[in-house]
């Protein structure tokens, strides 16, 4: 949803030029929107803007972001919300004069009515942006107050909406003006210069010290100084809230993969094992199932990727503590809400931690006094920032736009929390609670094995399935949100139309559009009476001619009704979605690669979506 960077130097102090720092920055940021970007900087008093529709490095071919010269840059990779991706809608926005330049993450929800008061004044708009009213709105307010930084405060306190903004101006040149309600940004600290952004990759190369921003914080950077106050409340003292992050550059570079996407679904056997140690010795474990064994009723809820997981934890509470579970997608929040009391406890999942989305329906359920866990990937982002406890994956950072190890890694955090439930329920004993959790210690081992056999294999089927337009993936109980994950993955990366079902409900409706050769995938879990289930189903695919793809163990009884079978080794079922996802990733990167796609950037596709 939009990627913003700034950098202000002193001269000689950074490891670049600044212009080619944010440059660097925004490739680093280009998950979060790709359909337009630019810079702005201050140089000899004046205000540069180099900007335009089209993907971070045809702009540098074709207009030369890197090479725009000052020591104060900010820049702007753009997921476009209000006006069509343009050369003039693309970030930064200037006001009449060219004094102030911004760059924006978020929607500024009364930008027509603040626009008809600036246009009665004078002000004369370029753009269809909601984010241009800010330039101009600072512009009239340096009027009257003479001073950047109160104009820009003023200007926030008018503004109604989400926003990470960042200004600079010929006034102060060697400042860059930061505000935040409900967008991700940080602030990196280093010698002879600081830097603001959206997102840690965005400054890993340049610094580990950061500053998480707050909502409704406000203030400044220069070179060697940081100012931050809450509105209205005072000052803040940044120093308690500097951390050093653990990810390193290397989490934030392809590191020789042709895709984000592909290295990391080979990095999963690394982040299942770093997720598992950390889990191990999570004293918020206990803290959590302390708040689940207390609760009247358990909610969970995401959007996505981490809304399969949900499911799957919905699913395997029910098997193992035998608790009903409320799972919903995170915007159809208000129809849950309601329902809460301060008796029940809500589960957020969101790798990132800032989805609006799953945000509204922490807050709208806190309302309610719900007490809320999250589950997430990022350290201090907004969601776990808001609940009462947070359990985190140690996936690294995700940069691909399709979840992968964030995925099997969540999974893998919620069976242990699933399982710590059933235990302290009684309905697991202390031996075969440790059981499956052996099991989950040994998910990095099998993840390593099922991508090294089913690699080629995935290619080899992508051949034929990149000619495809439709395709069924289908599953029972446990499998079902890894059939759902698997489509999903299809859909949004090589843009053929996947669909998944219980395996059950495919007769009742979607069967109606089987033919022959019409591919339908089946996960099936390594349980007898599900693959007993299954093979039913596969019957009645087949007898209406589909190709039939099944992941499935080595050990499976249904290898004879299968046309193409991604085979992995046998484990237990509770490790379907760390066993099955996997083969069904290769396959929707193989596909979207055969079919001319990057799959790093879908189109229309933002990483973290931070608008409603
Ligand atoms: O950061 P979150 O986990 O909250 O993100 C949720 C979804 O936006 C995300 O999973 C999305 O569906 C991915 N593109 C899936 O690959």
């Amino acid at each position: 949803m939009c990627g913003i960077i700034g950098v202000v130097a002193l001269p000689g102090k950074t490891p670049y030029r600044p212009g080619v720092m944010v440059y660097r920055g925004l490739k680093r940021l280009e998950y979060r929107g790709y359909d337009s970007a630019g810079v702005a900087a201050v140089y000899h008093d004046k205000i540069i803007v180099v900007k335009g529709k089209g993907k971070i490095d045809d702009l540098e071919k074709k207009l030369g972001l890197s090479s725009v010269d000052g020591l104060t840059i900010i820049g702007h990779t753009r997921w476009a919300t209000h006006g069509a991706p343009s050369d003039v809608n693309a970030h930064p926005h200037t006001d009449c004069k060219n004094e102030f330049a911004v760059v924006h993450n978020g929607i500024i929800q009364n930008f027509r009515e603040l626009k008809q008061l600036l246009i009665s004044k004078g002000h004369v708009f370029r753009s269809d942006t909601d984010t241009e009213v800010v330039p101009h709105l600072v512009e009239e307010l340096y009027k009257t107050t003479g001073d950047v930084y109160q104009a820009f405060k003023q200007a926030i306190k008018m503004i109604k909406g989400s926003y990470a903004l960042i200004l600079i101006s010929v006034h102060e040149p060697d400042k860059i003006f930061f505000a935040k309600k409900d967008s991700p940004l940080i602030i990196g600290l280093a010698e002879g210069f600081n830097l603001l952004a959206s997102d840690i990759p965005a400054l890993l190369e340049y610094t580990k010290k950061i500053i998480t921003v707050r909502d409704n914080w406000i203030g400044y950077i220069t070179p060697k100084e940081v100012f931050i106050e809450e509105l209205d409340k005072g000052v803040i003292d940044w120093r308690k809230y500097v951390r050093i992050v653990e990810w390193s550059l290397e989490d934030a570079t392809k590191s020789g993969y042709p895709h984000f996407m592909l290295k990391e679904i080979h990095e999963q056997p690394r982040a299942l094992k770093d997720t598992f140690y950390g889990i191990r010795e999570d004293v918020a474990v206990a803290e959590a199932v302390k708040l689940l064994l207390d609760a009247e009723k358990i909610y969970v809820t995401a959007a996505g990727t981490s809304y399969h997981a949900g499911y799957y934890y919905s699913i395997l509470s029910a098997i193992l503590a035998r608790r009903p579970i409320i799972h919903f997608i995170a915007s159809e929040y208000e129809v849950y809400a309601p329902t809460s009391s301060e008796k029940d406890v809500l589960i957020v999942i969101s790798q990132s931690g800032e989805t609006m989305d799953s945000l509204k329906a922490l807050r709208a359920f806190k309302e309610n006094g719900v007490k809320v866990i999250a589950v997430s990937n990022v350290i201090d982002s907004a969601i776990p920032r808001e609940s009462d406890i947070s359990i985190y994956t140690r996936a690294g950072p995700e940069i691909g736009v399709a979840a992968t190890k964030t995925f099997t890694t969540q999974t893998l955090v919620l069976s242990w929390l699933a399982i710590s439930h059933a235990e302290a329920l009684g309905y697991l004993t202390r031996n075969e609670a440790e059981e499956l959790r052996d099991w989950l210690g040994k998910s990095s081992e099998i993840a390593s094995k099922i991508i090294a056999w089913n690699e080629s294999y995935a290619l080899k089927l992508s051949e034929w399935f990149s000619s495809r337009g439709n395709a069924y993936y289908l599953s029972r109980g446990i499998g079902v949100p890894v059939a759902m994950e698997g489509a999903l993955k299809m859909k949004e990366i090589s843009y053929i139309h996947a669909e998944a079902y219980p395996a059950g409900e495919s007769k009742h409706g979607p069967i109606a559009l089987v033919e022959e050769n019409y591919p339908v995938l089946f996960v099936i879990p390594n349980h007898p009476e599900l693959e007993k289930l299954i093979l039913g189903n596969i019957q009645e695919m087949k007898a209406r001619g589909a190709v039939i793809i099944g992941i499935a163990s080595e050990d499976t009884s249904l290898r004879d009704q299968l046309d193409y079978w991604f085979k992995i080794p046998t484990t237990h079922w509770i490790l379907t979605p760390i066993t099955h996802t996997p083969p069904l990733q290769l396959l929707a990167y193989h596909t979207a690669v055969k079919r001319g796609y990057d799959p790093d950037k879908p189109r229309n596709l933002a990483k973290t979506v931070t608008v409603e």
